[in-house]
């Protein structure tokens, strides 16, 4: 599965990307706002950084006005993926903009009638927002089998990006569940690193070692 860090915090990135933990980023409107920075700027640095796609979503509803948005925004950089909404419009935009060779992140996806219509319209990534549904006490993931049930009895090559990952658990979950790919918090991504009994073992092994008197260097 590959990772997509969920921000436009540059220096987050920058420390993913070292580790190759950072396949690609995603942003959209919230993440700009909270990073304070001018979204061209902000997202052509990114594209420097990581190899991978990096989405940036279009803020026009009406689809003639999304395909402007998303040419504007994809002669930023060539890994750059047009992020869509998912509506009729965003899919209209969908079919020209992957037409144009452009690689389209469609998002605000919660049912897998709305995956299909994505896979349909040429989708490159599907986003189903995950941790979105289990705050209204639906299951985020069981949207993403779903879809990757549906996709994988028609043979769609659109890949699923679970999105709206909150927890550790929801990576563990996609991971299991065959999600292609799935865009998290950088303090996520960070968070899988830990385990009680990993620090706990740890501890224990210091603990010992101090005992021996020895070092190695
Ligand atoms: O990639 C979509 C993601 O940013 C949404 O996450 O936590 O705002 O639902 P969240």
């Amino acid at each position: 599965m590959k990772f997509f860090v969920d921000t436009a915090d540059v220096a987050a990135i920058r420390e993913l990307a070292e580790l190759g933990m950072a396949d690609g980023v995603t942003t959209n409107p919230s993440l700009i706002l909270k990073s304070g920075r001018d979204i061209v700027e902000v997202t052509r640095e990114i594209c420097g950084i990581v190899e991978g796609p990096v989405s940036a979503e279009v803020v026009a509803t009406e689809a003639a006005a999304m395909i402007a948005e998303g040419r504007r925004l994809a002669a930023i950089a060539p890994n750059i993926a047009v992020k869509l909404p998912l509506t009729w419009d965003g899919l209209r935009a969908c079919k020209v903009l992957t037409g144009e060779g452009f690689m389209v992140n469609v998002t605000l996806c919660f049912s897998v009638n709305q995956a299909l219509l994505a896979a349909k319209a040429g989708a490159t990534f599907v986003s189903p927002f995950v941790g979105r549904l289990d705050d209204i006490n639906l299951d985020g993931m069981q949207l993403i089998a779903g879809i990757r049930q549906v996709y994988d009895n028609y043979d769609f090559r659109t890949q699923i990006l679970a999105a709206s990952i909150r927890s550790v658990n929801h990576v563990a979950e996609a991971a299991r569940i065959g999600a292609d790919v799935m865009t998290a918090p950088p303090a996520v991504i960070k968070a899988l690193a830990s385990h009680p009994l990993t620090d706990r073992g740890l501890d224990q092994f210091l603990a010992d070692w101090r005992k021996t008197g020895q070092k190695i260097l």
